[in-house]
Formats: C-alpha cells, sequence, structure tokens
C-alpha cells in the first residue's frame, strides 16, 4: 500500500508539474503579443502631438552638439541609414569632423564625394545653412539637441576639462568646480 501511495503522489506532482509548463508557455506568448502590439502602437502614434501616425524622414540633418547625448543619438541615425540603406555624408577627411576644431563654417567641399544623393549629415561642424543646404534635399528634416545651461557647464567642465586653460588651473577634483566658480577671472 505504501507504493501505491508513493505512486500517486509522484502522479500528482508530475501533473502539477506539466500543468505549471502548460500556463507557463500560454503567459510567455500572451505576455510577448501584448508586448508586441504595444511597441507596434508606440512606434506608429506621435506622443504629445496632434499628429496621430509618424510618417519616417529619411532625409535628416542632425546638428551634432556637446554633451546633450548628441553621439548616442548620431549613433541611432547611422543604424538607420545603415538599415535603410541611406547615404550619410561623411568627412573627406579621416576625421570624423567636418574641419570642425578648425573653427571654420562648414562648406560643401568638406563632405566626401557620393555617387548616391546624400540623405543625412550627423557630424560635428560650425552650421552653415547655405551650405549644408547645398548638400542635402530639399525636405530634409533638421534637427539638434540643446540643454539647460547649467547642467551643460557641469558637464563641459568635466569633460573638456583639460582642453581649457582656465578649467585646468585646478586638477579635476570633486571640489573643482566650486574652486573655478569661486574665482573664475582668476
Ligand atoms: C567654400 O570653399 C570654397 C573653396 O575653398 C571657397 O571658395 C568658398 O568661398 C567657401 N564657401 C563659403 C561659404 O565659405
Amino acid at each position: 500500500m505504501a507504493i501505491v501511495k508513493i505512486f500517486r503522489q509522484r502522479i500528482f506532482i508530475f501533473s502539477i508539474f506539466f500543468v505549471g509548463i502548460y500556463f507557463g508557455y500560454y503567459w510567455r506568448f500572451t505576455l510577448t503579443t501584448d508586448t508586441k502590439n504595444l511597441l507596434a502602437e508606440q512606434r506608429y502614434t506621435n506622443v504629445g502631438t496632434s499628429v496621430k501616425h509618424c510618417q519616417p524622414k529619411t532625409n535628416i540633418f542632425f546638428m551634432k552638439t556637446h554633451k546633450t547625448a548628441g553621439t548616442t543619438v548620431q549613433n541611432v541615425l547611422l543604424r538607420y541609414a545603415n538599415t535603410h540603406e541611406l547615404v550619410v555624408g561623411l568627412p573627406a577627411t579621416a576625421d570624423p569632423r567636418f574641419n570642425y576644431p578648425s573653427g571654420e563654417f562648414f562648406n560643401r567641399t568638406f563632405v566626401r564625394k557620393s555617387e548616391k544623393p546624400i540623405n543625412m549629415l550627423c557630424h560635428h561642424m560650425r552650421f552653415h545653412a547655405k551650405e549644408v543646404k547645398a548638400i542635402l534635399p530639399d525636405d530634409t528634416f533638421y534637427v539638434t539637441i540643446i540643454r539647460e545651461a547649467g547642467s551643460l557647464f557641469e558637464s563641459m567642465f568635466d569633460y573638456f576639462h583639460y582642453n581649457c586653460k582656465a578649467f585646468a588651473r585646478t586638477p579635476l577634483k570633486s571640489w573643482a568646480i566650486d574652486e573655478f566658480l569661486s574665482q573664475p577671472n582668476r
């Protein structure tokens, strides 16, 4: 009798186990389907505007700015261009910036020659509207990122610390910004 009891117990445990697996798969499937629908809905709904459905833009000018998540957004744009076979205008030199550190305004001659029309510009430059327009199609979407000045300054103070003589007077320690602000004209 003891053996029968143990056998029954095992059958019971196995049944629970398989019912568990069944529901596990059921819930997993339902969840992923819901998540997919939600994502699809978000993709086509504009948040915060009266426009209900987005139309993808493929001609884009992105004015990259410092310490504003510009590299992250540029990366997203480059990946989008890559997967949609769009042409990104690149600098003619090996530097990934359009003569940017020289202080010169952008010039159409800074862009590497391309056989196909260019869809995107998204590398560092000193903006010159006429010269940018000469490269990109008329329906190009122009966008940039600006950041609240205080937190931008804090970020610049760290990032460009030793590039800027005034900042570099104090070593890059946690107190450096207070020290600088207490005597900015020193
Ligand atoms: C662009 O570069 C060319 C060649 O160096 C120069 O002749 C032209 O004046 C420049 N354009 C602008 C708007 O600076």
